[in-house]
């Protein structure tokens, strides 16, 4: 059904009105079609136990064993009769390697993985088996079936019913297989995983085993094969031009005709454009791919504060019938690189103000669930942060899902720079999987390639993805963050949009010698604190929770931020990092086990620093004294500073004015305080309103308090609910130096994936293996994240601690 709108044409704008709304009908019809397509999750019940990388008898017999040698005649583990009732039960997202204990090792890159034992050295912690049974039913023979890992760290080999199937070697990249010809149906099916995380493929903690999704796909011979549908617009005065490019793959054993249907829906679910149709005729094992233009008047454009999503929806019929049908959201919206006026989003000229992120969290290590991605993303959301760096790696599709709907900003980026087979394929599979997301705004084809990045073989390499990505998306650009500052060729020269990584001093220059090309700080600050901590402790490893520290590369919050502002041109950066992670302790080693890059800590606790962001980057009322009053001596002279956007502040120790000072743009206010316990308190006037905040001396610990994120959540085996404690004085204070052990007693159906402190010298337990759940307050905050099963109730957690009134809260889990 071919429907185009031309003005003048009375009759033929009411027979499309007519059409479309018979088409209404037919997209809230389509609402329950029920085609063969279908994802099940397998993320509950995998067997799990660790292999060994050099003894094959503790391997399960793996290199002793014959595992390819004849069809279906594995050995050891991957037998469908090896006997796996004493392997531990795990659902995934699963990391084994923050189940270890820490363990110090002298070598840098243990070091930088947070002395966690996994790797080279580690063998006997280096290898996991998993195993999963499944069943299908017979009435689904005929159709495909597709196994989907959105991400195991690393190198898996796979196999189904004691067949190989294949690998995937790269941690970080989405993988799929199709095993058809390998289900048994109405009997029990056994996929054997073999994961080697030996090697590493980053410089940071990077978690070990199936630590994202996995799911088994169903749908009919002739289908929409893995990202078979391309989509995007461009914003043309006041339509959007719609692209949907769409790929059907014929497996039927014989020619086959079918026709592809595609429509464009709002968000609300109400079609917006007319639906095209063409017809296919594809012979047995060929695909086809058909292009069909849509103009949307007036759209509402995806923007930071109204991420407005449209869905294509694409359909195959077959003689007359629905057979197979996938619906993608994408946005409209226009990104604008310029070299001389830097960025716009939609026209409306803005800075990146950007963080990069590593994908653990607190209590979770690298197994992320999406639920707890999308806590993440509304933290960076919350202070003012309006743009996400995927760094170095793939995200999981949680994370480019939860920009999308909250309104941030993406760049995406690969591991490693590469155009090998293995290389080139990964990128190819990260663009095909991504580039339908709204929140994509570059692709990142690398970082601190110093092998290569000022070499002709930097640049060729550069060159082949740079075109590879166009061919693929010829939506969007790219970059490369480059830490060769005022170099260009090699790399650099071949990127659309320059990246700079720190070389802040380089940055003027580079920009009069290439006017042209666009420039990002694609890295930038490195600025190093410990939250809650006001004095270096070297032998620890904690530094001060002021915008002090750096290294030697690196710039102070303030320093690059004022630099930015400065420069029009500069279209902004991405701070190193928004959340502390594992490894990269610097500039301390052991004990020190964590990161101190975060402007929040692991467990998304906020450092002081963040009040620095929140104040230049929102329009909320932002007003922030530190250190806390406690544990300072009388007399001590304390210094004492204020993040705030108001334009004066005056500040009072137990009610005695210490003086009003005006606040300088994008920048704090200092005081030195001679210490007396009591009240200090900040008075802020911003346009003629007052806002306050105050610190006080606190006084014995008291009572525990539980704040969960939500009262209520998903009892669909998946969401998750995070829950900080702190503790309160008598006068009902927070008390922000505490340290109290506390433990955590589960009533109901529930289970607890792991707690964290942020405190990045800490070797308590992540994941109390022996079920006995604690973790210290770390300057006064600590965290447990816990997830639904699949039963509607409610859990409750209690939390208790010597001598401290207990808390509990409870928590709803509904279908
Ligand atoms: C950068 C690097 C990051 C991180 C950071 C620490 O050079 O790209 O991955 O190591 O330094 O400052």
């Amino acid at each position: 059904m071919m429907i185009s709108f031309k003005k003048g044409y009375g009759l033929l704008f009411f027979i499309s009105i007519l059409l479309l709304s018979f088409q209404n009908t037919e997209a809230q019809k389509n609402g329950a079609i029920t085609t063969a397509r279908q994802t099940e999750s397998l993320n509950k019940n995998w067997k799990f136990h660790l292999g060994s990388a050099n003894n094959p008898e503790k391997d399960f017999s793996y290199g002793i064993v014959r595992n390819f040698t004849i069809a279906g005649g594995g050995g050891g583990a991957v037998t469908p009769k090896f006997d796996d009732s004493k392997w531990r039960t795990v659902n995934v997202p699963h990391d084994w390697a923050v189940e270890l204990p820490f363990e110090y090792h002298k070598h840098f890159d243990v070091q930088s993985h947070g002395y966690r034992p996994v790797g080279g050295f580690y063998p006997e912690n280096s290898v996991g088996w998993y195993r999963k049974k499944f069943s299908v039913e017979k009435e689904k023979e005929g159709q495909r079936f597709v196994l989907r890992f959105e991400g195991v760290y690393r190198d898996f080999k796979l196999w189904v019913n004691n067949n190989y199937i294949g690998g995937n070697f790269g941690g970080y990249t989405e993988s799929s297989f199709d095993i058809t010809d390998f289900i048994e149906f109405d009997k029990e099916n056994l996929i054997v995983l073999r994961v080697d995380a030996t090697q590493y493929e980053g410089w940071f903690y990077e978690g070990a085993g199936i630590y994202r999704n996995v799911a088994l796909e169903t749908f009919t011979p002739v289908h929409i094969p893995e990202y078979g549908v391309y989509v995007y617009a461009k914003v043309e005065k006041s339509q959007a031009k719609v692209v949907a490019q769409t790929t059907v793959k014929n497996q039927e054993g014989k020619i086959a005709e079918c026709t592809v249907s595609s429509y464009v829906m709002d968000a609300k679910g109400t079609q917006v454009t007319p639906t095209r149709t063409e017809k296919l005729k594809i012979k047995n094992n060929e695909t086809q791919q058909v292009e069909q233009n849509f103009s949307i008047k007036n759209p509402l454009l995806w923007g930071l504060n109204t991420p407005n999503l449209y869905r294509l929806v694409s359909i195959v019929k077959k003689d007359g019938k629905i057979i197979d049908n996938i619906e993608t959201e994408f946005g409209v919206r226009t990104f604008d690189y310029n070299a001389t006026t830097g960025f716009s989003l939609n026209g409306e000229s803005m800075k990146i103000k950007g963080m990069c992120v590593h994908q653990d969290h607190a209590g979770v290590g690298s197994a992320v669930p999406d639920a707890l991605v999308y806590y993440r993303i509304k933290l960076l959301k919350e202070m003012g942060v309006n743009a996400y760096r995927c760094s170095h790696n793939p995200p999981s599709k949680s994370v480019l899902e939860a920009c999308d709907k909250l309104g941030m900003m993406v760049m995406d980026e690969i591991r490693v720079i590469g155009t090998g087979k293995e290389n080139l394929d990964q990128f190819e599979r990260l663009v095909k999987r991504d580039r339908n997301h709204a929140s994509i705004m570059l692709w990142s084809l690398g970082n601190e390639e110093t092998g290569v990045q000022n070499t002709d073989l930097g640049r060729r390499m550069a060159h082949t993805l740079v075109q590879r990505q166009k061919e693929l998306d010829p939506s969007r650009l790219s970059t490369y963050g480059g830490n060769n500052g005022i170099n260009f060729k090699g790399i650099n020269q071949e990127m659309d949009v320059r990246g700079f990584n720190y070389h802040i001093k380089e940055l003027d220059d580079y920009h009069k010698e290439h006017p042209t090309q666009p420039i990002v700080f694609s890295e930038v600050s490195s600025m190093v604190s410990s939250r809650g901590m006001y004095a270096k402790d070297s032998i620890k490893g904690y530094l001060p929770d002021y915008d002090l520290n750096k290294p030697g590369w690196g710039q102070r919050a303030e320093e690059w931020w004022k630099f930015t502002v400065d420069r029009p041109w500069l279209m902004g950066g991405f701070v190193w990092t928004g959340f502390d992670y594992r490894g990269e302790p610097t500039p301390f080693t052991w004990p020190n086990v964590n990161s101190h890059f975060g402007i929040m800590d692991v467990c998304g606790f906020p450092k002081n620093t963040y009040y620095y962001y929140q104040s230049w980057w929102t329009d909320k009322d932002v007003i922030k004294i530190y250190p806390h009053w406690n544990g300072h001596k009388a007399g001590d002279k304390v210094n004492v500073w204020c993040n705030t956007n108001a334009d004066e502040v005056e500040l009072f120790l137990n009610g005695k004015s210490l003086g009003k000072k005006t606040m300088p743009r994008n920048s704090h206010l200092e005081w030195d305080v001679i210490y007396e316990p009591g009240k200090l308190e900040a008075v802020g006037l911003k346009n003629g309103k007052t806002i306050r905040t105050a610190v006080e001396t606190t006084s014995a610990p008291y009572q525990l308090v539980l704040t969960p994120d939500r009262q209520a959540i998903n009892a669909d085996g998946n969401d998750v609910s995070v829950i900080n404690v702190t503790v309160l004085d008598k006068q009902g204070r927070e008390i922000p130096d505490a340290m109290n052990l506390i433990q955590f007693q589960l009533k109901g159906n529930a289970t607890i994936l792991g707690v964290g402190n942020g405190d990045p010298s800490s070797h308590e337990a992540d994941k109390c293996m022996d079920g006995n759940w604690k973790r210290s307050l770390f300057n006064g905050k600590c965290q447990i994240i816990l997830q639904s099963m699949e039963q509607a109730g409610e859990f409750t957690l209690t939390a208790t601690a010597e001598g401290v009134q207990a808390a509990a809260v409870s928590i709803i889990m509904k279908k």
